[in-house]
């Protein structure tokens, strides 16, 4: 797929003020600074869309972004960011979750982890709650320029293989790199796919 426009929508803290949900949504989930609005911006082709930031805890609100007027991207705030009150963390993860299980129009949860960790029980546990909602998921491990991969690979296969602990078949999942664009054309190739349904 050829990302031909992308164009901010709206950033909401509402779910009653989303868009209506008459496109395909895609959404971008994963820890704080695990690289969500980097990916949504290499796999558009433009740099500034989504803001990036060094400093966890960038992207706080659901931010739509319309793409080739078919469908939508979503970045979502990043979870286990420690330096916010509990209360706010447990707004947003209400928030993020009730988004999640509510959205009508949601075809896919794209779960970003980051390849250079062994598994981290956060992210198992945000994959088996997807599950427990029957939500359909696929795993993207991102920053995959930062270290050989070999070493990818090996965080990979120990993800998967933490996964099988609730899950009798792992999804399916993607390595990627924003520097390199690794992985461009393979998850742009898979929304392209369920989009056609
Ligand atoms: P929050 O919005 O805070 O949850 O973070 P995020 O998941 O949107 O992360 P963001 O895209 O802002 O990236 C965080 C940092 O990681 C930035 O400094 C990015 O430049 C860097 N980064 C993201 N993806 C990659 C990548 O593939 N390779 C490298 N080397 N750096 C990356
Ligand atoms: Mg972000």
């Amino acid at each position: 797929m050829i990302v031909k426009s992308a164009e901010f929508i709206c950033s909401n803290t509402q779910i009653s003020k989303l868009p209506p949900p008459e496109k395909p949504e895609y959404a971008f989930i994963g820890r704080s600074n695990v690289g969500k609005s980097s990916l949504i911006n290499m796999l558009t082709g433009k740099k500034g869309l989504a803001k990036t930031s060094q400093t966890p805890g960038k992207t706080q609100l659901i931010n739509h972004f319309y793409i080739n007027e078919q469908w939508y991207l979503v970045d979502l705030p990043g979870y286990g960011y420690a330096r916010i009150s509990k209360s706010k963390k447990e707004d947003w993860d209400k928030f993020i979750r009730t988004y999640l299980d509510k959205r009508e129009s949601l075809q896919c949860v794209l779960v970003l982890i980051d390849s250079r960790h062994e598994p981290q029980k956060i992210d198992v546990e945000f994959c088996n709650w997807l599950g427990e909602k029957g939500l359909s998921f696929v795993l993207v491990f991102t920053k995959a320029d930062k270290q050989s991969s070999i070493k990818t690979d090996q965080n990979i296969a120990k993800f998967r293989k933490a996964l099988l602990a609730t899950f009798e078949e792992v999804p399916q999942f993607f390595v990627t790199s924003s520097e390199s664009k690794l992985g461009k054309d393979e998850v742009l190739g898979f929304i392209d796919e369920v989009n056609k349904g």
